[in-house]
């Protein structure tokens, strides 16, 4: 009796996490990189628009700045290229093949190049026929497509939804995904399936579903470049937490899309708030910009160690958010490391997006800080141990305009 009662507790905890999700063994912390899409988009006309070309020399700039400038060692790791990379039409044998001019050695030599300096290649297709931007997709040639992605070497597949209905989406990803498994090469498989079912044909996704046959997701609308889009997607994550984190963990996540960083977009306050919010998300950090663009500020965000860590946490929580007040949101995250199998660390984000400073008073206790040994405090942005706390204290704290204050707790 008691031997059974233990099994069934044991089946209870531990299915849902170990059974229901891609087992190919990737993606077990949100991965982060660098996707095209973003800031070049299609980048195709490379004559008239030459500093928004999709090429060989942009693909190799990336893996350079990564490999070069301190990325790498952040976490940055998977370099991407989104829509228009290939030919018109497929060769003799159905086969896609890289844009000739674009790419004149080829995507082989990419991930040659990319896989000799310790980082991952990814590559772009779409569900139907065409891709978004018309140039051949993959319905139809889902078993050729992959085994062509497999021999080049690629390591991450966005796969697009453009163009295709309801049905369609709910079958073709979890085809596509079972011929990607049959190669044998492990991709981090990014789908656009519950976009286009919530925003395109207005139904109720099957989140249920997408986080067994894909790694990541997207949920929301493309990013665009300027702030207010960002809000609309924290309040997008805010209004369907609940709905979203249950399906959110290691090898399954939500991705709210790119980085805008890079873009000349942001304020430095404003670049904070985002990539706090992201972290506390724990979702995917994929930048999409010149590298050399990025300012010093962002770079420095970008290789906060004590920030990345948070958004890299083996947990894979998805913070819970608490409105405060109309415009500022408290994020809380539950994360490593742990004081012996009780305590957890918690990360506390306050978010303000009103063009006022608020003043917020709160009790850390109540979203769980409950050691009785107290915490010591880390101003994330500063990376400075501010305090240590009692279980029992409020925290009390201005927060200006755009802005976020981020603290972690680490038990004492
Ligand atoms: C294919 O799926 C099986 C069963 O889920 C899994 O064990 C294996 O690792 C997968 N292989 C790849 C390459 O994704
Ligand atoms: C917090 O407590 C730790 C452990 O007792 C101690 O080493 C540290 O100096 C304290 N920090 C502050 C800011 O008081």
């Amino acid at each position: 009796m008691l031997r059974l009662c233990f099994c069934c507790v044991f089946f209870f905890i531990f299915l849902p996490n170990n059974v229901k999700l891609l087992d190919n063994g990737l993606a077990r912390t949100p991965p982060m990189g660098w996707m095209s899409w973003g800031y070049y988009m299609c980048g195709d006309h490379c004559e008239e628009l030459p500093e928004k070309c999709l090429d060989e020399k942009l693909i190799l700039s990336v893996v350079d700045a990564f490999y070069n400038e301190g990325y790498q060692e952040a976490g940055f790791e998977y370099i991407i290229i989104d829509d228009c990379w290939s030919e018109r039409k497929r060769d003799e044998n159905g086969r896609l093949v890289a844009d000739k001019k674009r790419f004149p050695r080829g995507m082989k030599f990419i991930a040659d190049y990319i896989h000799a300096r310790g980082l991952k290649f990814g590559m772009y297709t779409n569900i139907a026929t065409v891709t978004c931007m018309q140039y051949p997709g993959s319905f139809g040639h889902f078993r050729t497509d992959a085994k062509t992605f497999a021999d080049w070497g690629v390591d991450y597949l966005k796969v697009d939804g453009c163009f295709v209905g309801e049905d369609v989406l709910n079958n073709a990803y979890i085809k596509l995904g079972s011929q990607l498994n049959d190669t044998g090469r492990p991709m981090v498989y990014s789908c656009s399936w519950p976009y286009y079912i919530q925003y395109i044909h207005s139904k109720v996704p099957d989140f249920e579903a997408i986080s067994q046959h894909c790694n990541m997701w997207r949920n929301y609308h493309d990013v665009q470049l300027y702030w207010p889009a960002l809000k609309m997607i924290f309040k997008h994550f805010e209004d369907e937490y609940e709905e979203l984190s249950r399906h959110h963990g290691p090898g399954k996540w939500n991705d709210p899309d790119m980085l805008i960083f890079g873009t000349d977009t942001l304020t430095e306050s404003q670049s904070r708030v985002q990539i706090a919010v992201y972290v506390m998300l724990s979702a995917p950090l994929l930048l999409s910009c010149d590298m050399t663009k990025i300012t010093a500020y962002e770079k420095k965000l970008l290789q906060n160690l004590d920030l990345m860590a948070v958004g890299q946490d083996p947990l894979g929580v998805m913070a819970r958010p608490h409105k405060l007040q109309e415009s500022v949101t408290l994020w809380v995250k539950r994360h490593l490391p742990m004081k012996g199998n009780k305590f957890h660390s918690y990360s506390f984000a306050i978010v303000n997006v009103d063009s006022q400073p608020h003043l917020i008073y709160f009790f850390p206790k109540i979203y769980g800080t409950d050691s009785k040994d107290g915490y010591t405090v880390m101003d994330i942005f500063s990376r400075d141990f501010i305090k240590n706390v009692t279980f029992h204290e409020p925290i009390e704290v201005t927060v200006p305009p755009d802005d976020v204050i981020m603290y972690t707790f680490f038990p004492l």
